[in-house]
This record gives structure tokens, sequence and C-alpha cells, in this order.
């Protein structure tokens, strides 16, 4: 038997338990045992009680009751946000037990040190499922990929967003009534303003770049975090006569010996498989020079997808418990302000004549054009645009 504990026992903790229980036949066997269940949850770390549960006889409230327990050798960190849930996850792999966690806050904060602790520890710090739900994208990143140079990771990396914009582009909905829906099915963040605002995404998105680039990039290192609340229905309308679609999508770019990363709402030309990608789901591109482009494609959040990725890597940390290269804190200068930032542009405008010198240009109701730019710094393009006279009505970024 193998015990682990489950710390948070909400929409992720609690769908780890479920796909144990409903699994538990298939992942004995995969982990060589007789088909009897092999992984078990000797306990739920929660601050409720859980009354008239089958896990109400382990839940406790007392994190070094866990600690203590030496038949525990792999705990799961469901809890979000960054305290306690560092503190436990620490001290959990300076007690030589594995960690496994669905929790971007404290990956993206922390995910340096924890790495550095897992490996100084001999165990593994695990986090398949901080980044795109169900969808495996942090370990092919880590080891599929791992001949290759990663140039550019681009994704639909919220789904709570993603949702909400196709409730409202298909079905109609009003944002509040599409918010409250994706809070119900257990999509969106505790305070879902880090998903509407972009922070989510942006945690998500320095884990990867990360992850491609080798450094421990802090969020606070990105070149911006806008998030939807800015995306006009004339927009959505003006990007679909020019043959595209608009996403929230987060970014990150190799430049050389810099990179830049970003969150910010995308046109994505139809066609694209980002542009396809609806309602919760996610979709991830990574681009290698050597592989070229590859798109990861599934749900990107809810309590079984997430969990199906939490247990996959406790069935990791079970079979090869080897710690991941720790790595060193992104040096300053690394991630290139939003000025030096490679990007393209889509901007709508009053009609003008100089338009065709910005890019490509699509005419629009209401004497506006929609031009798409080449590619230039934003810092450049913005300059030829003040330069040309055009009068800008609105401004999102181009895939
Ligand atoms: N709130 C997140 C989302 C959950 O909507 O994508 C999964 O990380």
């Amino acid at each position: 038997m193998i015990n682990i504990a489950i710390l948070g026992f909400g929409v992720v903790g609690g769908g780890v338990y479920e796909v144990l229980k409903n699994n538990a036949y298939d992942i004995s066997k995969k982990l060589g045992g007789d088909g009897s269940q092999l992984v078990k949850v000797a306990h739920v770390l929660d601050l409720r009680k859980f009354e008239g549960h089958e896990v109400e006889s382990i839940v406790t409230s007392d994190f070094d009751k866990i600690l203590a327990d030496d038949s525990v050798s792999v705990v799961v960190e469901t809890m979000g946000g960054a305290h306690p849930a560092f503190d436990f996850s620490l001290k959990a792999l300076q007690s030589g037990k594995s960690v496994v966690t669905s929790n971007k806050e404290v990956v993206s904060k922390f995910g340096d040190v924890l790495l550095k602790a897992a490996k100084d520890n001999g165990v593994c710090y695990l986090y398949e499922a901080s980044v795109g739900g169900g969808i495996p994208v942090i370990n092919p990143l880590i080891n599929c990929l791992t001949a290759n140079k990663v140039t550019r990771i681009a994704g639909i990396l919220n789904g709570t967003t993603n949702y909400i914009l196709t409730k409202m582009l298909v079905e109609g909905a009003a944002f509040e009534d599409a918010l409250k829906d994706a809070q119900e099915r257990g999509y969106a963040e505790r305070d879902p303003s880090a998903d509407v605002e972009g922070l989510d995404a942006l945690r998500k998105i320095c884990i990867l770049g990360g992850i491609a680039f080798g450094k421990h990039i802090p969020t606070e290192q990105s070149a911006l975090c806008r998030g939807i609340t800015q995306i006009d229905k004339a927009d959505i309308a003006a990007a679909d006569k020019a043959g595209y679609a608009i996403k929230l999508l987060g970014v990150a770019k190799l430049c050389g010996d810099k990179a830049s990363l970003m969150v910010a709402p995308h046109l994505v030309q139809k066609g694209h498989l980002i542009a396809d990608t609806v309602g919760v789901f996610n979709a991830v591109s990574v681009t290698g020079n050597m592989v070229d482009e590859l798109v990861f494609y599934g749900r990107g959040a809810g309590s079984l997808p997430t969990a199906s990725a939490v247990v996959s890597d406790v069935i990791q940390a079970i079979r090869c418990p080897v710690a991941e290269t720790p790595r060193e804190k992104a040096e300053e200068g690394f991630t290139l302000p939003l000025d030096e930032c490679p990007v393209k542009l889509y901007l709508r405008v009053k009609a003008f004549d100089g338009a065709a010198d910005l890019g490509a240009v699509t005419a629009l109701d209401g004497g506006e054009m929609a031009i798409i730019t080449e590619e230039g710094t934003y810092g450049a393009l913005k300059a030829k645009v003040a330069a040309s006279g055009a009068v800008v009505i609105a401004e999102h970024f181009v895939l």
C-alpha cells in the first residue's frame, strides 16, 4: 500500500480522491499491483469536517500529523493560495515526501525554491496540473521536447475566460451570467478577478516560459497583463471580418538571449486550432526549433480533468522519485519591457488615406478600418502609428 495525503479537499482535491477510487484497478496494475487498491488516501487536510462523507475519519486540520506519518510518501497540495500551501509543501519535501500540486500561484512564485528542496531531499516536486488542467503540457516540455530550443509558447491558458468569451459570443450571454455559470461549474478561481484580469493565465505562461527558457520567471518580470474586460464587441466583429477570432492568450517568446512574456487579448487567424478553441477548453501552441509547431488541446479546468493530471503525477512520483533540475531565478533584464517586445498589432481606426502604409486593411462599417501590422517592436510600431496620424479607436495584439 502506498499512502498519500491530500491537502485541501475542494474541487481538485475531491477530484483526486474520485480518480484514485474510480481508477483504482488500472492504477494498481500500472504500478505493478494485483488490481486491488494500491494508492490509499491516508489523510485529508481541511478545516471542514466533511461529516457523513467517506473521508470523515481521515480528515484532520493538523498538518504536523501528516508530516509525522512516515508511511505517507506523497503529499498532494490542492489548497490554492500562496500560504500556507508553500510552507506545507516545503516542509513535506524537507521531510522526504514528494509533493504534487495543481497550485499555479505557488509554482509561479516559489517553484525554484521547491524544486531545489526536492532535489536536495531526493524526492520530486511535480506540477503538471498547474497549467492547462487535464492537458499534458509540462511533462512534454520537460521531457519529450527537451532536444529543442523552444522559441515560442502561445495559448489559451484560462478556461474560465474562454468559457465566458464563448458564452458571450456564441450565446449572447451577459458577462456576469457567464462568469456565474463558470463559478458554478468549478472552473473559476476563488477570486475570479484573477481569471478575468489575466493573472491566472500570467502565472501559467510564466511557469511554461520558465521551463522552456530554463529560468524561474516571476510574474512581475512579464511585459503586460491585460484581461478580457477591454474586449469590445465591435472588435470581435471587426476581427471576424478580417478573418480572425479574439482570444485571451499567454505568450512567451524567445528573443535572442532574452524573452518576452505577456497575457493579453490576441487576434488569432481562423483555421489555427487556437482560434477554434471554445468553452472551457485550453489550447497551447509550442514551437521548437527542431519539431516546429505542436498544439496541446483539452479541458483546461474542472475537477476530474485537473485531478487526472494530479494523479498522473502521483503515479510518476511513486514510480520514479527523481527531482527535476532546479532553475535559477531569471536575472534582471532577461525579460523585455513591452516597448521592446516583438508583436503584431490590430488597430481599429477612423478610415484614412495612409492606412495601407501601416499594414493589411479591412474596411469596416461606420467609416472605420481594421489594420493588421507586420511584426515589429511594440515601441516602434506605436511610434509609426502615431506618425501616420491614425485615429486609433482600439488596439489588440495579433498572434
Ligand atoms: N481558474 C482556472 C481556469 C482553473 O479557469 O483556467 C484552472 O487552472
